[in-house]
């Protein structure tokens, strides 16, 4: 079942995330989970996949009103399933369950941003009828 994160998951989003990432952020998801996780803000989702009380995954995302100039939409921050559990359904399960969200709160379409090089996700998200869509993101250093 997909269900808002409690603070007893934050261990174990904590440590997907370090297997998929190979870096720890101990600091940084728990202050993910005081902005996202206490459900107080209803635009705001922070959701874990829960399989008879293991964590097995989890999704972020947030609607956002004209930022960029766009109509509010939903964007999804992140998406990670544990790899022992990986193309069995559970990161479509996640997403649906947040775009679900997104259609009660009123938006009408969801965006996310990856990384060109991770083939993986972007294979995820095309599956799920996510295509190119009219913004593109841009980027300068800021070093001398
Ligand atoms: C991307 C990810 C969330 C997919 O989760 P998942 O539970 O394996 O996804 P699903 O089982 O629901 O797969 C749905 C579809 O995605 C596509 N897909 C999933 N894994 C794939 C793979 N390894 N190769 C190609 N397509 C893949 C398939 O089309 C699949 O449908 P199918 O099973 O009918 O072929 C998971 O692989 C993951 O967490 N990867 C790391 C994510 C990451 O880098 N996060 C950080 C940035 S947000």
């Amino acid at each position: 079942m997909v269900r808002p994160v409690r603070n007893e998951d934050i261990e174990a989003v904590i440590g997907i995330d370090t297997l998929v990432t190979g870096q720890e952020k101990r600091a940084y998801w728990r202050s993910v989970f005081r902005r996202y996780g206490t459900g107080l803000e209803s635009a705001s989702q922070f959701l874990v996949a829960d399989h008879g009380g293991e964590v097995l995954g989890f999704v972020i995302g947030e609607v956002r009103d004209w930022e960029f100039g766009s109509p509010p939409c939903g964007w999804v921050f992140v998406i990670n399933v544990t790899p022992k559990v990986r193309q069995t359904g559970v990161g479509a399960q996640l997403l649906e369950a947040v775009c679900a969200g997104f259609r009660r709160e009123g938006v009408r379409t969801v965006r996310t941003i990856l990384a060109r090089e991770n083939t993986l996700i972007l294979s995820f998200f095309r599956s799920q009828g996510m295509t190119t869509g009219p913004f593109i993101p841009l980027e300068m250093s800021l070093e001398s």
